[in-house]
């Protein structure tokens, strides 16, 4: 969270430093509004015990700075977004969950491969408002990258999580890679929000039908922030922790978003490509080569995904190369993994997406709508038969994209999240590795997840 204080300090320094040489009065650029990426607040883990990280996660309303504004939120540790948590692989988290809501919470931590039982990543258990809850899990290894978490109660998510119970989590890999990446790492949190009379916006009623978009286009609480680059390479590592908004990003100028990871897991190789486009859920690192000392922006466009409000192209973040310029290295190496072989999948099913169901049901938590076994290897048609996009998700095991209506996928990566348009099949494959227990698939448009668009996968 920024406080009121450290933003208007974080305003003088900015003005005092950039006024003067950069601006003429006819400039489009207002720099007397520059504003820093504000770093995010952390959760304080206690390591004083080797191997094991302990914290406290206080589920509560209180008042933040949203882009300047004291509002009032829902929020984690006080903060606006959700404090980042620092894990590494191999220890042990100990986290409390404190609920001081008026409503049952948990917590679902997308994207990270554990257990979806017991202490672990267990979204059927409810904490009851004044409870606590004692979450326990081993990170484990190959799990270094960016994830996230937030609330996941059936039929009761989206309004928590668009008023702000939503953060990351950076798991820090032992990556060969890594060592010789000289950059400037930032973690950016994608959100949008609406503010009304000191608070959050709640939800009308078309919108549990199209999904709630606000018009503040937030990145890290603030609007248009400034990334005064430390080095010539800069890490934007993002995350999409909006409700609804599709973020579809570009530089404003020709140069590559080098991608290095999409939803927390590595390439083989660095992937230039013109654009990502950021789904709620979705999360992507990418290179930036500021090298040339020319600044450039990062541009949001719209997306074609129907039933929604447009917003228009717009700037939503400026990165200032660094006083000195230095020569950057880019690894040719990410990581190595087994491709998804076709001939070894053991199923081939085909999962629907229809409005607010899947394959034409609403989510039942009693009943199982696909069972599998442990290791093995599948390959679902998830495919869209309804009038707009859906971004689907499965908990516990990222997949490969094989093919989107029969077409190859420009790269090879693993996913947690993708985008299925309308009247498209994507077809995945997924290797059930380690965990047993039962879990979900659904549609990560948050208001669509708790209106049924839900399902229960149980691997024995
Ligand atoms: Cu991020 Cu089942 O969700
Ligand atoms: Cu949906």
């Amino acid at each position: 969270m920024v406080t009121v204080l450290d933003s208007r300090r974080r305003f003088l320094k900015s003005t005092a430093a950039l006024c003067v040489p950069l601006v003429g009065l006819s400039s489009p650029r207002v720099w007397g509004a520059v504003r820093e990426l504000p770093a995010l607040e952390e959760v304080k883990f206690d390591r004083s015990e080797p191997g094991l990280a302990r914290a406290a996660l206080l589920a509560a309303p209180a008042s933040v700075n949203i882009d300047g504004k004291l509002v009032k939120a829902i929020t984690y540790n006080n903060a606006f977004p959700g404090p980042l948590m620092r894990w590494r692989e191999g220890e042990t988290v100990q986290l409390k969950l404190i609920n001081r809501l008026d409503r049952d919470t948990n917590l679902h931590f997308h994207g990270v491969s554990l257990p979806p039982t017991g202490r672990a990543d267990n979204i059927w258990l409810h904490v009851p408002p004044g409870d606590t809850f004692d979450y326990e899990f081993t990170v484990p290894k190959g799990e270094g990258g960016l994830h996230w978490y937030h609330p996941h109660i059936n039929g009761a998510t989206a309004q928590p999580m668009f008023a702000g119970l939503a953060g990351p989590i950076l798991i820090e890999g032992d990556y060969e890679f890594e060592r010789e990446l000289d950059c400037d790492d930032r973690v950016c949190v994608l959100k949008d929000i609406s503010l009304e009379g000191g608070k959050v916006q709640p939800h009308r009623a078309s919108e549990w039908t199209v999904g709630k978009e606000g018009e503040l286009l937030l990145i890290n609480g603030v609007s248009r922030p400034t990334i005064r680059a430390k080095k010539s390479l800069v890490r934007l590592r993002l995350l999409n922790a909006s409700n609804a908004r599709y973020w579809r990003l570009r530089f404003s100028d020709d140069r590559p978003m080098i991608v290095l990871a999409h939803d927390g897991r590595y390439l083989r190789a660095p992937q230039p490509v013109d654009e990502v486009l950021l789904v709620p859920g979705a999360r992507a690192e990418i290179l930036v080569e500021l090298s040339d000392g020319r600044p450039v922006d990062v541009v949001y466009h719209p997306t074609g995904r129907r039933g929604m409000a447009y917003t228009a192209t717009q700037s939503i973040m400026t990165l200032a190369p660094p006083s000195v310029l230095t020569a950057t290295r880019m690894p040719s190496h990410l990581v190595s993994y087994d491709p998804f072989r076709i001939a070894e999948a053991q199923a081939d099913r085909e999962v629907v997406l229809g409005l607010f169901n899947i394959c034409t049901r609403f989510l039942e938590e009693a009943r199982v709508d696909i069972r599998t076994q442990v290791n093995a290897k599948e390959i679902w048609r998830v495919r869209n038969a309804d009038f707009m996009d859906h971004p689907f998700h499965l908990h516990t095991w990222h997949y490969e994209i094989l093919d989107i209506n029969g077409q190859p996928p420009p790269y090879s990566a693993r996913y947690d999240m993708t985008n299925v348009r309308v009247g498209f099949t994507v077809r995945i494959g997924i290797h059930f590795k380690q965990h047993t227990g039962r879990t979900m698939y659904h549609c990560h448009l948050a208001e669509h997840s708790d209106k049924g668009m839900m399902a229960v996968l149980e691997v024995v």
